[in-house]
């Protein structure tokens, strides 16, 4: 299991904002910083980091972790990753249920995993490792995906689902990923949600994409899709009130822009559960 924080609606800490949140509050529950931005360095953005985490909670993301890959773990990339961890003192720390990496070399890509027993096994030992040398539990995020391998034995949330069970990890969920793949591998994006643990769901991220006719891509520009707002609303009536993030990590809007969109979360996320209470007081009701 992984406790769930009442965290609320948070946006990603993008350096165009960087000024209006060393000015001001801008009023936002939590915020993202993504782990790498900030390892290792100093300077301004560990500045701002600091001074945002004095006003309000902060969640860490990382890319580069590559829990799937056989390359050994990067043992320095943990110790810095550490460090920020102790400096911070986030709310949450995740990265990608993906690989990346291999004899050293980096693909700058969230590549899938085959999804297969063997996987299983390998990204839960690694899980494993992570955890003990952070002393706390990770969370994983499902990636969107171009192509999937003959090697897998079992769907994708199958796969995601047994890792979080077993690795005892936190599933980050993001719905536009679950949208983008369910669209181009022809699942459903439902039944996805309906497989997910529900103790085990921590964060959710919503984000846009890009259609290209063929395939959905998943841009992380623009507003989110009706599509996945809808996904939105059936995730939250499933799986309840989860901590949730707005993407927004090309063509940065102002930052208005981007609150709004999360504020459009918050009043969906209000709306579901009026909804959800007063069907459940008919029920009990009986009317
Ligand atoms: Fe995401």
């Amino acid at each position: 299991m992984f406790p769930r924080v009442d965290l609320g609606h948070g946006v990603g800490l993008r350096p165009r904002h960087y000024g209006e949140f060393l000015e001001r509050q801008p009023k936002v529950d939590w915020l993202e910083a993504i782990s790498e931005n900030f390892m290792g360095t100093g300077g301004r953005p560990l500045a701002v980091l600091d001074k945002v985490r004095m006003d309000r909670p902060v969640v860490l993301h990382g890319v580069s972790l590559g829990i799937g890959s056989v390359d050994p773990l990067d043992e320095r990339y943990l110790k810095e990753w550490k460090q920020l961890i102790d400096r911070v003192q986030p709310a949450m720390v995740s990265d990608h249920l993906c690989w990346g990496r291999h004899r050293g070399r980096y693909s700058h890509d969230l590549l899938p995993l085959p999804f297969n027993e063997e996987a299983i096994s390998h990204v839960v030992s690694r899980v494993g490792q992570v955890q003990d040398r952070l002393g706390r539990q990770i969370l994983l995020e499902n990636v969107s995906s171009y192509l999937t391998y003959p090697a897998s034995t079992m769907s994708e949330a199958e796969f995601t689902a047994e890792v979080a069970r077993r690795a005892d990890c936190g599933i980050l969920l993001d719905l536009n990923n679950i949208f983008v793949s369910a669209k181009n591998h022809g699942f459903d994006p439902r039944a996805y949600i309906d497989a997910m643990p529900v103790e085990q769901v921590a964060q959710f991220h919503l984000a846009g994409h890009f259609d290209r006719g063929d395939i959905l891509i998943d841009t992380h520009e623009g507003h989110v899709a009706d599509d996945v707002w809808s996904l939105y609303t059936y995730a939250l009536d499933k799986l309840g009130r989860v901590p949730t993030l707005i993407e927004w990590d090309t063509g940065v809007p102002d930052l208005e822009t981007l609150l709004a969109e999360s504020e459009k979360a918050r009043t969906l996320e209000f709306e579901t559960f009026e909804r959800v209470n007063a069907a459940n007081e008919k029920a009990m009701l009986g009317t």
